[in-house]
């Protein structure tokens, strides 16, 4: 795998002059559930393969372990993108700030590319989406990280945000795969200018099964998880598929040698049948 993988333009520092677009590794590593001395090995394998996109978070408890196997890896920082998120409970100021920090020291890094807030929690009383992206915005203008965005954000919550502080997040990170194709909301991303990424991009393993997933996957001679990753990367969606095996991270980052026609970019759309793997945005509180 080339460390020159295609990415997409990010623009950074929000709402402020004189700065420039960088660019997001399309294709990125994913951490959730590999936890203690899981994470620095599966990391160190990652980046051993060619990734240089993870994506922690605070919730995932696997900071610290991510933190070695980039300082033991020897890549030069520039080469890297590391993004993490706000907790759930941590969107109040103090908290955000502190556990900015931490993450910081955890992750061993003076800046941060990226850092989300996980879910908007907007159901939650005492929670205020404006108050914690104003924490958010607080924490770009000190510098320490490229870019902020948001994770699980649904239309109204990304207007509400913008509108009360003119700051466009960057990135929002949502559940999406071919059982939830999720095509309103990359709309509505779109229109905004902003970057879709993609979380359980295999939906968990549970797409990996589908019949015509296989009959694609024969057709092109790949396997049924490179046809999606592909399809991702074709719809200009960040994704950033996790495994613990090395061999599977090989043949996730195997997917710059073939192309999807329309009609199979087509048919892989036509799966959608609106399967969540993990939690509605609207369900999730503190
Ligand atoms: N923002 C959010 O709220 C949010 C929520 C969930 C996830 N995420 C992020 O998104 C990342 C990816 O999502 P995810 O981990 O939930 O699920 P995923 O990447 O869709 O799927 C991971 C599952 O697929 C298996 N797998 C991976 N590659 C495979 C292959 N080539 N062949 C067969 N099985 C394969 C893995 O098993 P093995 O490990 O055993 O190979 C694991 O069980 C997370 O790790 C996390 O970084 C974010």
């Amino acid at each position: 795998m080339s460390t020159a993988l295609p990415a997409k333009a990010l623009t950074l520092r929000q709402g402020t002059s004189g700065t420039e677009p960088v660019a997001i590794p399309q294709l990125g590593f994913g951490t959730y559930k590999v936890t203690g001395p899981d994470a620095e090995r599966a990391v160190t394998a990652a980046l051993a393969v060619g990734y240089r996109h993870i994506d922690t978070a605070q919730m995932y408890g696997n900071e610290a372990g991510v933190g070695r196997a980039l300082a033991a890896s020897g890549i030069p920082r520039e080469q890297l993108w590391i993004t993490s998120k706000l907790n759930n409970p941590n969107h109040r100021r103090d908290d955000a700030l502190r556990s900015f920090d931490a993450t910081m020291a955890d992750l061993g890094l003076d800046v941060l590319d990226l850092f989300l807030v996980h879910w908007p929690l907007a159901a939650s009383p005492g929670i205020d989406l404006v108050d914690t992206w104003r924490t958010m915005i607080e924490i770009l203008n000190s510098g320490r990280v490229r870019a902020i965005g948001v994770s699980n954000y649904q239309p109204e919550h990304l207007h509400t945000i913008i509108d009360a502080t003119g700051v466009t997040p960057a990135v929002n990170q949502i559940e999406l795969h071919p059982y939830l194709n999720q095509t309103e909301l990359r709309a509505v991303d779109d229109e905004l200018g902003i970057i879709t990424e993609s979380w359980s991009p295999l939906g968990r393993g549970r797409v990996l099964d589908d019949p015509e997933l296989a009959r694609l996957a024969a057709e092109m001679d790949v396997t049924p998880a490179q046809v999606i990753i592909r399809w991702h990367l074709q719809h200009g969606l960040v994704v950033i598929p996790k495994t613990t095996h090395p061999e599977r991270m090989r043949a996730n980052a195997d997917v710059f040698g073939f192309e999807l026609t329309d009609a199979q970019m087509a048919a892989v759309d036509a799966l959608d049948r609106g399967l969540r793997t993990g939690s509605h945005p609207d369900r999730v509180q503190i």
